[in-house]
């Protein structure tokens, strides 16, 4: 299958560094290699011709892509357009607008290209793009824009199917748990900020985090899947977010028909790193017949999420096999 990767920060490189380390494993699963045919960042687009990806990741992370021969000066929308490829992973900074991702996501499809994305940005703008994924009749996937690692729409595509689900709610962003944790250690909050962010942790406005946006996001995307809606963010309501990040709390939210509310609250026993636990985040389902159901990690990040989005390359590329 070829892929083209757009955007190459936490998620795109650890995507790159992952292939290269199972691409044995993928092809025992699949039949197949997952072939990176190109790689676009804000400076340009490398045609990779086959180079070992770590090749790639060296480039970014000394001099930039521009290092690498095969460098051009072509935008990642115009090497969506003009490369050979099947399927588009968008992996640029989720926006408010939605944009670049938006235009990347949609010129994947007008180009007959499946797309898989971590970009909560593209889900949650006044375009609803759960709409336009059926109108052009292609494939998306998203597992990483909500809980990251946590298989939050594979469990409602394959393991919960008969079920209605009557609400959601959890702790859904790590950034701020991870702050609040720290502080609990007797970190400064501008100290425990700066290594959320050094760490790939953070949105690339870490007051998403803080202030609910990037929880309110992941929500948006979860009521507008799960209830056909097209609630937007000035629907939701905010509680409790300016004063509320300090040790023993974490950012909650709640989701269920009539709305969306994100808020800090108080939790017992989780002041500081008790159990080992920094950056936790968790999701429950309430349905009709499954009951209660939750899912939860102890640790989120990166390297975690680029997993997930390659579980998202290998469903469908399964899924392109058992139709030919
Ligand atoms: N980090 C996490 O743990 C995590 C978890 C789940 C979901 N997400 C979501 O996944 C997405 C990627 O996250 P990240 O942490 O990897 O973001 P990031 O570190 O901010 O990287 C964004 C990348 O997008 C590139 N980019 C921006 N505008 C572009 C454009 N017009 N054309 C081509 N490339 C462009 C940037 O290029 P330059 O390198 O040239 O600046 C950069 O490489 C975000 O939407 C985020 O919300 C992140």
């Amino acid at each position: 299958m070829k892929v083209q990767v757009i955007g190459l920060g936490g998620i795109g490189k650890n995507l790159l560094k992952t292939i290269n380390q199972k691409n044995g494993l993928i092809k025992s699963k699949l039949g197949e290699k997952i072939e990176i045919v190109s790689v676009s960042d804000t400076s340009g687009t490398v045609i990779t011709d086959g180079m070992p990806l770590l090749r790639i990741i060296q480039a970014k992370e000394s001099g930039g892509l521009k290092e690498i021969e095969s460098f051009e000066k072509m935008s990642a929308l115009k090497a969506i357009k003009d490369i050979d490829s099947d399927l588009v992973v968008e992996l640029t900074q989720s926006t408010l607008d939605g944009s670049p991702g938006l235009d990347h996501v949609t010129a994947a499809m007008e180009n007959e290209k499946d797309v898989v994305t971590a970009n909560k940005g593209v889900l949650t703008t006044g375009i609803n793009m759960f709409e336009k994924i059926k109108e052009y009749g292609r494939k998306m996937r998203y597992e990483a824009t909500v809980c990251g690692s946590i298989p939050v729409f594979s469990l409602m595509d394959y393991s919960i199917q008969p079920a209605s689900i009557i609400s959601i709610s959890g702790f859904f962003n790590a950034t701020s748990s991870f702050i609040a944790s720290k502080m609990g250690e007797g970190m400064s909050r501008e100290a425990a900020i700066d290594q959320a962010i050094k760490i790939g942790l953070a949105e690339k406005n870490y007051r998403d985090d803080i202030e609910g946006i990037d929880s309110a996001r992941k929500s948006i995307i979860l009521h507008r899947r799960v209830f056909g809606s097209s609630i937007s963010m000035k629907d939701v309501q905010f509680k409790n977010i300016k004063e509320g990040l300090v040790p023993g709390n974490r950012l909650f939210s709640e989701i269920n028909e009539s709305g969306i509310r994100i808020g800090y609250i108080h939790v017992d026993g989780i002041n500081g790193k008790k159990n080992g636990i920094e950056a936790p985040m968790s999701i429950n389902f309430k349905t009709d017949i499954f009951d209660s159901l939750s899912l939860n990690v102890d640790h989120d990040g990166p390297v975690e999420s680029a997993a997930a989005v390659l579980n998202d390359i290998m469903l469908i590329a399964k899924e392109k096999m058992m139709k030919q």
